[in-house]
């Protein structure tokens, strides 16, 4: 136990700019700092630290919380280890008071297991490569399979000799305790209280966390006998999590940075034989199926996996749901299918190293083009089955997270397929509405609450403006992160005299669609007037102000049911921009059009939201004048001020043009 006192002399000391910059690239904003979430995948930095505030906040994934949050959930620490972390980061001595001993005990057992798993995998490694037998039987398979000594080397192969109890003997005789043998599974206890080894007459293959420590092992026959399981692997242990782990990253980990991509194979030997022929940014599942967890660990080093199949059946289903896994955690997936017949390790072993590189390359293909070639194969002319390619790409990209990615495979199937961008957004956005809700009913996990700060000064739009704040919301979640070009946007709106200033002008500045509507909005202090919209135009707001875009996963786990649902609501209607829009000017939704329509979209609400304040100042006004008690001096101002407003109305009907009919 930590004394109380020595908690909160660390906590005082903790800088959280300091502790967070131990991890993530930060840079100054104002008085903030701002970098990559290392809790979710983003491509811009929605994560923030407030040096002031001693927090860290992510607008992408709502992860929030002080220097010592930060650390427990980045390093997967207790509260304990945090503090005892920050403590040695900041020189503060801890003299614990005692642990408990369950404490003790849970501690020194991890250890114990680690150090048997080393012993053994020490005994394998040595029975392999230095005992006659060993050699004989194990060395000469592994040698007839073409793996090299240095591999070999490499990977810590072993042998495990045909006997009952050879490797419970020797780490009995070294020292070792019997339950930690049958803790990680290396024997296993008889009703006589005698030990057996799990692994017997069998090739072994360590299997290493991504510190480099031995959790685990497989260990392969070396006959082809049917009867016999080809593989027997060591059980799960408090130190082998296996849906948490992937054989070869601790070798593969400074590859994959290097490439910024990593090879995803099923089996040991795929691994053993890629990293042998110089591909070493390579890593397997082994055994498992491909788990979130596993995906995680490998985002840790790139956005980028390829993942290598068997063309048969069994290779293909897989490959299905490993690219949809993967997908949906954010991630770039591409996928080569092996002929039929051959795996990684096969065509490694019988190709030189350049023809592998270049097959890896040559039919290395995103997942809309896999999915497409492979389903279309079996589909025909058959338009029924065809309708069915479709619905399996479109599964694929509703998983995919943010409106604008989505909008990028929708363009590359519309494309491939030769299939109207509207028909896929709409099916898309009717797959994102079944899964919200579903996720929902679920119950993830939950961002902090959000608190709605009360405005100096609301000036409020009128009842009626429920359609133009949700236009202007829709916006917002759909496309925040959307380059545009409000001055090109303009032009396309038909404006004649708009465009000769525009042309004259400098260029504006490119800006993002949400810092375009929230300044246009923030400058004249609008405000919404439906409560929900208001929250989540807070939530913008706040980011805003920390410089940052909130992502539409922020909104869809939002803590408040309403902004969940709404939120849903709205991102599954990408293209109603107005209810009389698309008919008045038969706008044409592709996306190609579509960037443009969407700029558009932004000028006219924002703009109408303005017009619409606007018409309600100037009927204060009337008001005002028509009472009795108004001076005749102040009659007169406010007709100046009425002048005024009248002016810029006009001003903004013009600059709308003929496109909205308020
Ligand atoms: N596997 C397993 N148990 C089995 C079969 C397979 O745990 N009975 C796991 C192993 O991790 C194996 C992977 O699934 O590496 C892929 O299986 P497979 O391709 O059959 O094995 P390889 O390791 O590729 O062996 P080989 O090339 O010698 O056939
Ligand atoms: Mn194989």
């Amino acid at each position: 136990m930590i004394p109380k006192q020595t908690v909160q002399e660390v906590l005082e000391a903790s800088r959280v700019e300091e502790v967070v910059g131990e991890f993530v690239h930060l840079k100054k904003r104002g008085v903030n700092q701002i970098g990559l979430c290392p809790f979710h995948n983003e491509k811009t930095p929605s994560f923030i630290v407030s040096p002031a505030k001693g927090i860290f906040k992510c607008f992408g994934c709502g992860e929030a919380g002080s220097s010592v949050d930060f650390v427990m959930k980045h390093e997967h620490y207790t509260f304990p280890q945090a503090v005892k972390w920050l403590a040695q980061k900041y020189h503060i001595e801890i003299e614990e008071e005692e642990q408990t001993p369950e404490q003790v005990q849970a501690e020194n057992e991890r250890e114990s297991l680690f150090a048997v798993t080393q012993f053994a995998a020490k005994f394998f490694f040595d029975y392999l490569t230095t005992n006659e037998r060993g050699k004989a039987i194990g060395l000469s398979y592994f040698n007839e399979r073409g793996f090299a000594t240095h591999t070999i080397e490499k990977f810590q192969l072993g042998y495990s000799p045909e006997a009952w109890d050879a490797l419970s003997n020797a780490a009995i005789e070294a020292g070792y305790n019997k339950d930690y043998l049958v803790k990680t599974g290396l024997a296993i206890l008889k009703d006589n209280g005698n030990l057996y080894d799990r692994f017997r007459n069998r090739v072994i293959f360590p299997i290493q966390n991504v510190s480099g420590r031995v959790i685990g092992f497989g260990g392969r026959i070396l006959t082809s006998d049917k009867k016999q399981a080809k593989y027997v692997n060591s059980p799960e242990s408090p130190i082998y999590d296996k849906s948490n782990v992937l054989f070869g990253l601790f070798t593969a980990k400074s590859d994959i940075i290097k490439k910024d991509n990593c090879f995803l194979v099923e089996g040991y030997t795929d691994v053993i034989s890629f990293a042998q022929s110089g591909i070493e940014n390579v890593v397997s599942s082994s055994g498992t199926s491909l788990t979130t967890g596993q995906i995680k660990l490998i985002r840790r080093y790139t956005q980028n996996i390829t993942i290598l199949f068997d063309g048969d059946a069994a290779g293909i289903k897989a490959s299905f749901r490993g690219i949809n896994m993967i997908v949906e955690e954010g991630l770039n997936v591409r996928v080569v299918l092996f002929p039929d017949g051959e795996d990684p390790d096969s065509y490694a072993r019988s190709h030189n190293a350049e023809e592998l590189n270049e097959f890896l390359e040559k039919y290395s293909q995103d997942f809309i083009h896999f999915k497409a070639d492979l389903l279309s194969k079996e589909a025909g002319k058959d338009p029924v089955k065809r309708a069915g390619v479709v619905r399996e790409i479109v599964q694929t990209i509703a998983l995919v997270p943010e409106q604008l990615n989505r909008l990028y495979f929708i363009r590359e199937t519309s494309e491939l397929l030769d299939i109207k961008e509207e028909i896929l957004v709409n099916e898309v956005a009717k797959m994102l509405r079944n899964k919200y809700y579903k996720d929902q009913k679920k119950g993830e996990y939950i961002p902090e609450p959000t608190q709605i700060k009360a405005e100096q000064q609301i000036i409020k739009v009128d009842e009626g403006d429920l359609f133009q704040e949700k236009e202007l919301i829709r916006l917002l979640l759909n496309y925040g992160n959307l380059d545009f070009n409000p001055a090109d946007a303009r032009i396309t709106m038909g404006d004649e005299e708009e465009k000769a200033n525009a042309e004259e002008e400098t260029e504006e500045e490119q800006l993002k669609v949400a810092i375009f509507i929230l300044e246009e909005l923030l400058s004249d202090d609008l405000q919404m007037n439906d409560t929900v919209l208001q929250i989540i135009f807070d939530e913008y707001r706040q980011a805003y102000e920390q410089d940052t875009i909130p992502s539409e996963q922020f909104f869809v786990n939002h803590p408040e049911e309403s902004v969940r649902k709404i939120t849903v609501d709205l991102l599954t209607q990408p293209h109603t921009l107005s209810p009389n829009w698309l008919e008045k000017h038969k706008i044409i939704t592709t996306i190609e059009t579509h960037f443009e329509v969407i700029a558009r979209a932004c000028i006219s609400s924002v703009y109408s939201l303005k017009v619409r304040k606007i018409s309600s100042m100037k009927k204060e006004l009337l008001q005002k004048m028509s009472q009795e008690e108004v001076s005749d001096e102040s009659r007169e101002q406010i007709l100046i001020q009425y002048r005024q407003l009248d002016i810029l109305q006009n001003k903004l009907n013009n600059g709308l043009g003929r496109i909205v009919t308020a």
